[in-house]
């Protein structure tokens, strides 16, 4: 319920603009860019800019600003953002232009899911190099096995598995382990690290993380290591996980803290820089999954953090 009606008629007003229904319509569905809004609404930034910074001061969207980029969703800080939920409800979806601005939104999107598979399948196989420049991997792990003791982990799933190191990690004392990525050439590397250190009893197949392919409450852990830096939907992909583990089952998520090393971006297809605990905490909560605890790992020049939570009942 909207507490006061200023409130509401300033996002009335921010809202009711032709471009900046749009860009309400465009949000509605997950962060963007401001680059990519300019990009799909065929607009140039400064005016792109100018809509944004209306809708962001009448609290209709939050900003998540990143190195050199500025991301965009419907705010969740403030009552603006729920009269756009509601107002988005009403959007005639049959538009034509915004149809067009869907078609052009996946478009962008598939060329960013593409840059992001040559990525991986250019670096499949130096991939584990990678991973050491980024942080002392051995003390990661540690605390990996300490919040989830291999005994306790029952059947695990390693979403976005890529060489396979997580399941490797596991191989005494999970029931079964299942590794989902969709990158063949990373599986490639997968199978032969797993079969070449005597992990014939785990399993990995290709899939997507958005949609993946197991029944609901079908394991005890879930990890999702190092991947979604790289997606434009992270809160997508882990209610996809909550769906898939049991009830009281534990999921943990290993990624980086904020930072500014926008390199990481242009050379190495990270679409985020990092996320603050309050944003994954919210991920986590909407995913029904209850924090048990959040745990920072310093490095530098990045830091790991690592969030474990547990399937409410
Ligand atoms: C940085 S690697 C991390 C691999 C592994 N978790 C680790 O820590 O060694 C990220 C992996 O996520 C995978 N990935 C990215 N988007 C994905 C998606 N939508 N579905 C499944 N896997 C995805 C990539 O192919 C890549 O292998």
């Amino acid at each position: 319920m909207i507490k006061k009606l200023d409130t509401l008629i300033d996002a009335l007003k921010a809202i009711a603009e032709p471009t900046r229904i749009r860009i309400l319509a465009l949000c509605r569905t997950g962060e963007l860019s401001v680059n990519e809004l300019c990009d799909i609404l065929g607009q140039s930034q400064p005016r792109i800019s100018r809509h944004l910074k209306l809708l962001v001061d009448a609290g209709v969207l939050e900003k998540i600003p990143e190195g050199n980029s500025v991301f965009h969703k419907l705010s969740k800080l403030s009552e603006g953002g729920e009269i756009a939920k509601q107002i988005s409800a009403l959007l005639p979806e049959s538009d034509e232009a915004l149809l067009k601005d869907n078609e052009r939104r996946k478009l962008i999107k598939d060329e960013r899911a593409n840059n992001a598979a040559a990525y991986f399948r250019d670096n499949a196989a130096r991939w584990d190099t990678l991973r050491a420049m980024h942080v002392d991997e051995t003390e990661v792990e540690n605390l990996i096995l300490k919040l989830v003791p291999p005994e306790q982990s029952g059947d695990l799933l390693d979403i976005g598995t890529g060489t396979g190191r997580m399941l490797e990690l596991y191989a005494d004392g999970a029931k079964s382990r299942e590794g989902i990525d969709q990158s063949k050439s990373m599986l490639a590397i997968a199978r032969s690290n797993l079969e070449n250190s005597g992990n014939q009893n785990c399993h990995v197949r290709q899939g997507d993380m958005y949609q993946l392919p197991y029944a609901d409450n079908s394991f005890d852990t879930v990890l999702i290591h190092q991947v979604l830096h790289f997606t434009d939907d992270p809160a997508r992909a882990v209610a996809e996980a909550s769906r898939v583990l049991r009830a009281g089952g534990k999921i943990l998520i290993v990624d980086f803290a904020p930072h500014d090393i926008e390199k990481l971006r242009s050379e190495h297809a990270h679409r985020r820089l990092g996320f603050p605990p309050s944003e994954v905490n919210d991920w986590l909560i909407a995913a029904n999954l209850k924090i048990l605890k959040m745990q920072d790992l310093i490095g530098d020049p990045l830091t790991v953090s690592l969030w474990f939570a547990e399937k409410s009942i």
